[in-house]
C-alpha cells in the first residue's frame, strides 16, 4: 500500500506569496475572473464586469463565439504554427490588441502602467484611454511596445487637440475614436451601487473594503485615483468623486458627426480607428472617408443594450469593406479559440477588454501577463487541431454558425 501511495502522492511545492498561490490555479479567463470577484470590493468589480441595462449585449457578446463552430480538417501537417499577422502596417505576433479600459487603476495601483507593461512584453498594441489613471507620457515611459491612444471627444476641442499632440510626441502609432458614447449607457450594477469614481467612502463602501482587505491595503497605500490625462488642464479630473454618467455627460461632445473627421486628419497624421461601429452602412461610410480600421464593437455591452454582437457583423463588414479598411472584433473573446473564429469570418485582429482586466484584478501585472500567455498558446494550439498553420490560411471555409 505504501508504495502505491508513493507512486501517486504529488504535492504542489507550496506557495509563499498570495499572487503565486492565486495564480497556480487559474486555466483559464474564467477563472481569473474568478479570482478577480475574489479580491475586488463587490462595487468594483461590479464596474468591470457589468454591462447596460439588462446585459443582454454583453452575454451575446460571447454566446455569439459559442454559436459558432469550427469544420476541421486533419493530416495536414501542422509542426509549425505561424500564429503571426499585420495591422496598420505593423507586424504582430498574434491578432489581437488591448482595447482601452478607463479607471484601470481600480483593479491595481499599478493600473494602465500593468497592463502597458505585459503588453509590450507580448508585442502586442495597448490602447491607452482618454479616461486612464496614468498619463499618456507615464504609460510611453514603460513601454517600448506598440502603443494607440483612444479619444472621446470633449466638448473642449483645445483639449482633445492637446491630446492628440501630446499621444503623437510621446510615440503612439494610432488613435481609436471611440464613437459609439454619445451619453454614457446605463450600467444598472454601478447605479445600484451608487458608484462614482473614484469609490467613495461610505458605510456601504467600508463594509466591502474591509471584506476585501488585499485590494483596500493597495488602495489606500497608492496615490489618489485621478483622471490622469487631464490633470493640470482645468478640467474636473475625478479628484472628487463623480459618477461616470455625470462626467461623461457633462463634458463629452455629443454632437459629434462624420463631418468632425477632418478635423482629426488635420490635427493627427498616423492611422485612425474607428471604435463602436456596428452596422455595414456606418462600416461603408467609415471605409468611403479613408478610415483605416474599424472596431465592431458594442462597447462590451456597456453603451446600448440590445446593440449587434460584434462576431455576427463580422463576415457581411468584412465583404463589404475589408479591401478598404481593416475590421477588428472587440467584445466578449475569452478564449484563443474565439480570436481564431473571428479572423477567420474575416476581422483582421481582436480587441480584448475585460479578459485582460480580470488578470489584472486577480493577479497584477503578472495576471495580465498570465492572460496574454494563455490567449497565445490557445490560438496555437486551437490552429493545430484546425488544421491550419497560419493565419493567412483561415478563412469563413473553417467556421459555421449552429443552427
Ligand atoms: C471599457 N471600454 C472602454 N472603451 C473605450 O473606448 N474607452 C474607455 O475608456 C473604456 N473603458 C472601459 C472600462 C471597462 C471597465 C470596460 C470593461 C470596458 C470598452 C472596451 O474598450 C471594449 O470595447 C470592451 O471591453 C470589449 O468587450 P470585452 O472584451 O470586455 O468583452
Amino acid at each position: 500500500m505504501l508504495r502505491t501511495l508513493r507512486s501517486v502522492l504529488r504535492f504542489r511545492p507550496v506557495q509563499l506569496k498570495a499572487a503565486d498561490r492565486r495564480l497556480s490555479t487559474v486555466s483559464s479567463v474564467a477563472d481569473y475572473r474568478r479570482l478577480a470577484r475574489r479580491r475586488l470590493p463587490r462595487g468594483v468589480f461590479d464596474y468591470v464586469d457589468g454591462g447596460a441595462e439588462d446585459e443582454l449585449s454583453m452575454r451575446r457578446n460571447c454566446e455569439a463565439f459559442r454559436r459558432l463552430e469550427f469544420r476541421p480538417r486533419v493530416l495536414c501537417d501542422v509542426g509549425a504554427i505561424d500564429t503571426t499577422t499585420t495591422l496598420l502596417g505593423r507586424h504582430l505576433p498574434l491578432p489581437v490588441v488591448l482595447a482601452p479600459t478607463g479607471f484601470t487603476r481600480i483593479a491595481t495601483p499599478g493600473g494602465e502602467l500593468d497592463v502597458a507593461r505585459a503588453a509590450a512584453r507580448a508585442g502586442l498594441p495597448y490602447t491607452l484611454s482618454t479616461m486612464a489613471t496614468r498619463s499618456i507620457e507615464e504609460v510611453a515611459g514603460v513601454s517600448g511596445g506598440p502603443k494607440w491612444f483612444q479619444v472621446y471627444v470633449w466638448r473642449d476641442r483645445g483639449l482633445v487637440k492637446d491630446l492628440l499632440a501630446r499621444a503623437a510626441t510621446a510615440g503612439y502609432e494610432a488613435i481609436v475614436i471611440t464613437v459609439d458614447t454619445a451619453v454614457l449607457g446605463r450600467r444598472e450594477r454601478d447605479v445600484r451601487h451608487g458608484f462614482t469614481l473614484p469609490p467613495k467612502i461610505g458605510v456601504r463602501t467600508l463594509i466591502d473594503g474591509a471584506l476585501h482587505p488585499g485590494w483596500t491595503w493597495d488602495f489606500v497605500r497608492a496615490e489618489p485615483i485621478t483622471f490622469a490625462n487631464v490633470t493640470g488642464t482645468g478640467k474636473a479630473d475625478g479628484s472628487s468623486a463623480v459618477t461616470l454618467a455625470s462626467y461623461i455627460n457633462r463634458q463629452f461632445d455629443p454632437s459629434l458627426s462624420w463631418r468632425d473627421l477632418e478635423w482629426f486628419r488635420a490635427e493627427w497624421s498616423g492611422p485612425v480607428v474607428l471604435k463602436g461601429v456596428q452596422t455595414v452602412d456606418d462600416a461603408r461610410i467609415a471605409a468611403e472617408a479613408g478610415i483605416e480600421a474599424i472596431a465592431l464593437s458594442n462597447h462590451g455591452g456597456r453603451q446600448l443594450d440590445g446593440a449587434p454582437p460584434p462576431l455576427e457583423l463580422v463576415s457581411e463588414v468584412a465583404d463589404a469593406v475589408g479591401d478598404r479598411t481593416e475590421v477588428i472584433c472587440d467584445g466578449g473573446v475569452r478564449r484563443g479559440s474565439d480570436i481564431v473564429k473571428a479572423v477567420a469570418l474575416g476581422a483582421r485582429a481582436c480587441m480584448i477588454g475585460r479578459a485582460y482586466l480580470y488578470g489584472l484584478a486577480a493577479a497584477g501585472e503578472r495576471g495580465v501577463d498570465g492572460v496574454l500567455n494563455m490567449l497565445a498558446t490557445d490560438v496555437e494550439r486551437t490552429m493545430a487541431l484546425c488544421g491550419h498553420r497560419s493565419v493567412a490560411e483561415l478563412g469563413p471555409h473553417l467556421v459555421r454558425w449552429r443552427p
